[in-house]
């Protein structure tokens, strides 16, 4: 039953994100979204809050995806589930320098594990984490970025 690992930051999980996963799904009898707790960034939502949300948005997956936090090198969390693929969301040209890098570097690190890339569909293409995070920030509506646990969990961090 082969495993693929769709990792990210996930600050927060957005309709992008989700899109990602389902089509991931087309391709892999299970899926682990591994929430990367290391990744070197200030984030808005603790792990605990990531790893919640992206379980709650996956929730109507069914028992296929299974959301889990990571702290270490993506390539070890790879080789101990023993899963074939990395999967990483493709939006735009501009993601490609940073994605190639981690590819290569992946690789280098662990050979046998492959790196695929989904594009999402084009109303997801400009829906990132940060763009949700900015648009919250400055009070605007994100629920056309993001499913309802998340606009929920924004509304509840503005209090
Ligand atoms: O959603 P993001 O922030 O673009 O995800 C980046 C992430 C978490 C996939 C990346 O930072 C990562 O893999 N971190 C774990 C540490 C690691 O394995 N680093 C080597 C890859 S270059």
């Amino acid at each position: 039953m082969p495993l693929a690992l769709y990792p990210g930051t996930f600050d927060p999980f957005t309709y992008g994100h989700l899109d990602v996963l389902k089509r991931t799904l087309r391709l892999f009898d299970r899926v682990e979204v591994t929430v990367a707790v290391n990744a070197g960034k200030e984030t808005l939502f603790t792990p605990e809050e990531r790893v919640a949300l992206a379980r709650e948005c996956a929730e109507n997956l069914g028992p296929s995806v299974e959301v889990e936090a990571f702290r270490g090198l993506l390539v070890d969390r790879a080789t101990e589930r023993g899963a074939a693929a990395l999967v990483r969301g493709l939006r735009q040209v501009s993601d490609f320098d940073y994605e190639f890098r981690m590819a290569f570097a992946n690789r280098k690190l662990a050979p046998e594990v492959e790196t695929i890339f989904l594009t999402p569909s084009e109303e997801h293409t400009f829906v990132s984490s940060t763009v949700v995070r900015d648009v919250h920030r400055w009070g605007g509506d994100v629920s056309k970025f993001v499913p309802p646990p998340v606009v929920e969990a924004l509304r509840e961090k503005r209090r």
